[in-house]
Formats: C-alpha cells, structure tokens, sequence
C-alpha cells in the first residue's frame, strides 16, 4: 500500500470499494483519513470485517450503510475514546472559577444552567461537569448532556463504572466523595448518574442545535478531542453549530490538540489562562476577569473570511446561520389585531427580547389577554435565560388561555429545559391534544418521552412529526419555531427515530 515513493505515511486506499467506505463515512460522520492514517484505518475495516464474518469489502460497504450494530463497530474501531475524569484540569478550573458564577445568580442563587460534552465517549467529561457542579451547590438545577456517535461508548457512560485507569490523576478525597469502590472497579454515585443525560448525536450532521434533539441554548459547551477527526470544512461546519447552540453569554471549550476555530467561523476568541475559548460574536463586550479579549484575527489569519468575524446583522431565519433561540419565533403577522402587537413582532425580528417582554406587560396591564401577549411575553423570557419568570409566565398566560396548544407547548419545552421530563411529556400531551397539527409539540412530547425511558411512545410521537412534516412543502418554515425549515426538522425527526430504534434494540 505505499506509495511510489515507498513513503508508508503517504498511503493509498488498496482499491476502490475500501476508498467508496471512507468516502461514505466521511459523508455520515465527518471522519476523514489523511494519507498518514489510511494504513491503520484499512487495517480497522477489516478486523471489523472479520469480527462480522464479512469477507467481501463491497457487501461491508452496502451493509454498513444500513446502520446499526456494525457501524458502530467500525466508529469504536476507527475513533478513539481515551477519555478520564478531571481532564484539562486548568480549563475545568477556568469554569468553576468564571464562568459558573457568571451565569448562576449573583446572590449565589442557582438558575438552570445548561451544559452540553459533544463527543463524551464514555461519559467521564460530563460527570465531571456534574462533579463540578455539585461542588458549586447547583447540580440539582442545572442540565448536562452527554452525547456521542458511539452507541457502545453511550452505554458504557449510563452505566458509570469505571477503572482506576479513567481515575488517573484525580485527588483521592474526589473519589471517596463521589464514588463507590468495589475491588477494582468504581461506581460513580447515583446522585451524579441520573444529572446527565446521554444520547445519541452526530455532530456531523445537521441535526443541533434543535429541541428535537434537546440541544440548544448550552451556557457551557465541550467539544474537546473530537474535531481532530475532521477535515476544515467539517470543522468549521460542526464549529457554526456549535456556537449557534450556545445561549448568547455561553462558552465554548475545545480540547488543546483541536484546531483553532479562529478566523474560520464568526466567534469571539478568549484567551483565558487556561486557553483558548470561544464565544459567540459580541459575547465578550463583559469581560470575565483573567481573559484577555482577541476577538479579531489578523486579516493574515483568514484573509477572506475576516470579514464575517463578526457577527452579522441578525438575518431573516436561516436555520443553519441564524443562533437558534429555542423558544423564539416571529408571530406570523395575520395574527396581529393591533399596531401593539405589530411592534412585539418588530422586536422579536430584531432579538430585542427585553422590549419585547416590556411591551407585552405594558399589554396585559391594559387588559390585552390575547394568546400572542402571553406567548411572547414567555418567549422573551425564556431567551433571555429567565427560565423561572418564563414558566410563572406561562402558567399565567394559561391561567387566561387554558386552550392554548402554543402555551401548553412551551410549558414543556420550560419543563424539559429543567430536566423535567415527565411534566415536559404531560405538557406536550396537551398540547398536541389541542392542535394534532402542532409539529414541535409532537417533537417536544417525543423527546420528554425518549428522556423517561418511553421509547416506544417517543416513536410514535416522532412518526406522528415525521407524518405532519413530509405532507409540506421542504422549504416552508414551521409554525411556532424560530423560522425552522420543515425540510430540517423531517431530518432531525429521522435522525431521532434511527438513534432510538438503535439504542432499543
Ligand atoms: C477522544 S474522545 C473525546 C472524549 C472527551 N471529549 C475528552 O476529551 O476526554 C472522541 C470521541 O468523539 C466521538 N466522535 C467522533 N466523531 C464523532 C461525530 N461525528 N459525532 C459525535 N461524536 C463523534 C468518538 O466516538 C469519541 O468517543
């Protein structure tokens, strides 16, 4: 397989079908494999091959493409999952220290907080999140996520057993405080366990931020040692969504082998004493103390894209460009009864929620009860992180308007956000029994329902989404959503029924 040049770091694939495979997974999982590492992934595929008893390479490639058990074969087989407790210890540090405070209340108090480890093999990142946030007093109220490509290294992360090896380096008064040793192995403690929530996700695909996949508005984000698996234009791909997934005050922390986001997508760069962290464009005008602002490349950085380092004015509902504000959406404008009410929406276009959430009160006061007031008074809310005032606010905008599905709908996206998702799937229930037709309900009672373990009724909810959204046009936008295109949300609905098909069987 060397080359010409009998240089083994410079390898060809050894033909046209195992070359057709990596093209495939670059395609379904953004893996790429340079000249230097084509040896050692071919060798990969075929011990995946001999595991399978598949002795031709062209039947592994159709078979593959079907998913499942084998794929996720080969993805263990050709990523690695080195991963242990306390890993970067200064950036973990860097969080407790100023990014925590910023974002619970200033009088100590703890608001929910959302984090996110993209790519967290076997789930010792997010647990260490969680032991952080435990010592901070405000685990009971905040959301981790775990999600990663691999179903094996998933399983291994619910299950929160660990050797020694994923310990390496940790105090020891941490380990007697939060785990439970049997002979060689520790059990993290159930506390710990049940605050992170682990699924499924590609990051390559165009499936997040969503509250179909319960990714979005993350305050804090780590994608560390993943996107070295990447090619640049997947990189800066999976980086926009990233950033577009943090709340506006979020963070993002990246491994210190990943590539360097700067100059490549619109974000803010922040050198912190414990590297680099990025932001979404603006976000640093409020100077955490320690970090050192540099959110303007060089223009040798990235000649044509220096440009668009900053962020762009807010442009009309690009999915894909536009940061997603989970509970944001234009009210379409044959709603409005009022100059008033043509204003909120004037607001909302402009992302000037605090108006918006000023507007609606001066309305209610006036006695305007309508359905939109209440609704975009709890979306305003609820994008300016005030998940508390969002969910006081919707109970009494449904205390005026008990038949509302929009408001029954965000009740359980305010329920999931915290977490609770057995109130999220009664809220959504509702919802889609007022207005069958309300897509993001079903999603919403889809995901509340794959969260408490229903996968079965999580199936039927996302067929009933899947139904509702093949039946319109690709490119219409979804009604109550921040201008989603249906075309994009079949796509995540698909995705979710894949993962939870996968993860049931
Ligand atoms: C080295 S581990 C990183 C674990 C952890 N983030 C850390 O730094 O300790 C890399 C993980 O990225 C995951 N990964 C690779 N490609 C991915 C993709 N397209 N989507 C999601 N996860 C992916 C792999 O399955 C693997 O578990």
């Amino acid at each position: 397989m060397a080359d010409s040049r009998g240089d083994s770091r410079t390898v060809e694939w050894s033909g046209p079908e195992i070359s057709r495979i990596a093209r495939w997974l670059h395609a379904h999982a953004g893996l790429t494999f340079p000249p230097n590492r084509r040896e050692s992934a071919e060798l990969g595929i075929r011990r995946v091959m001999g595991r399978a008893g598949i002795k031709s390479v062209s039947e592994f490639g159709n078979r593959l493409e079907r998913g499942g058990a084998l794929l996720d074969d080969l993805i263990a087989e050709l990523t690695i999952g080195e991963t242990f407790f306390l890993r970067e210890p200064n950036q973990l540090e860097f969080i407790q220290r100023e990014v925590l405070p910023a974002v619970t209340g200033q009088d100590g108090s703890c608001r929910a907080i959302r984090v996110w480890s993209a790519g967290c093999a076997s789930g010792e990142e997010p647990y260490s999140l969680a032991i952080l946030l435990q010592k901070t007093g405000c685990l009971s109220s905040a959301r981790i996520i775990g999600t990663d490509l691999s179903v094996a290294r998933l399983l291994t992360a619910r299950r929160g057993r660990y050797r020694s090896w994923s310990l390496r380096g940790v105090p020891e008064a941490i380990i007697k405080q939060y785990f439970e040793r049997d002979g060689a192995v520790y059990t993290l403690k159930k506390e710990l366990r049940s605050a992170v929530d682990f699924s499924l996700l590609n990051l390559a695909e165009d499936v997040y931020p969503s509250p179909a996949t319960g990714v979005f508005g993350m305050d804090v984000i780590l994608c560390r040692n993943v996107l070295i698996y990447f090619d640049a234009p997947t990189v800066a791909q999976v980086a926009q969504r990233l950033l577009n997934t943090l709340s506006d005050d979020g963070w993002l922390f990246l491994g210190a082998s990943d590539p360097s986001l700067s100059g490549m997508v619109p974000c803010d760069v922040v050198m912190t004493g414990a590297g680099i962290a990025y932001r979404k464009p603006g976000a640093s005008k409020q100077l955490v103390s320690g970090a050192v602002f540099a959110s303007r490349p060089s223009k040798t950085d990235t000649s044509d894209t220096a440009v668009s380092f900053f962020s762009p004015a807010p442009s009309p509902r690009s999915p894909s460009s536009t940061p997603y504000s989970p509970l944001s959406v234009a009210p379409p404008a044959a709603r409005h009864s009022s100059s008033s009410h043509a204003d909120i929406d004037l607001a909302y276009e402009a992302g000037d929620y605090e108006r918006v959430a000023a507007l609606a009160h001066v309305m209610l006061l006036s006695g305007d009860t309508t359905e939109l007031v209440s609704v975009a008074l709890v979306r305003s809310l609820a994008n300016r992180g005030m998940i508390d005032e969002a969910v006081e606010q919707c109970s009494a905008g449904l205390a005026r308007n008990s038949m509302s599905a929009e408001l029954h709908y965000l009740a359980g996206m305010l329920q999931a956000q915290r977490g609770r998702h057995e109130e999220a799937a009664l809220s959504a229930r509702r919802a889609v029994y007022l207005d069958p037709e309300l897509t993001v309900a079903h999603l919403t009672l889809a995901e509340a329902l794959a969260r408490t373990g229903d996968s079965r009724a999580a199936k039927t909810a996302l067929r009933n989404a899947e139904r509702l959204l093949a039946a319109v046009p690709a490119e219409s936008r979804v009604r109550a959503t921040d201008g989603e295109l249906a075309s994009r949300l079949l796509q995540i609905a698909r995705f979710r029924l894949r993962s939870l098909t996968f993860v049931q069987a």
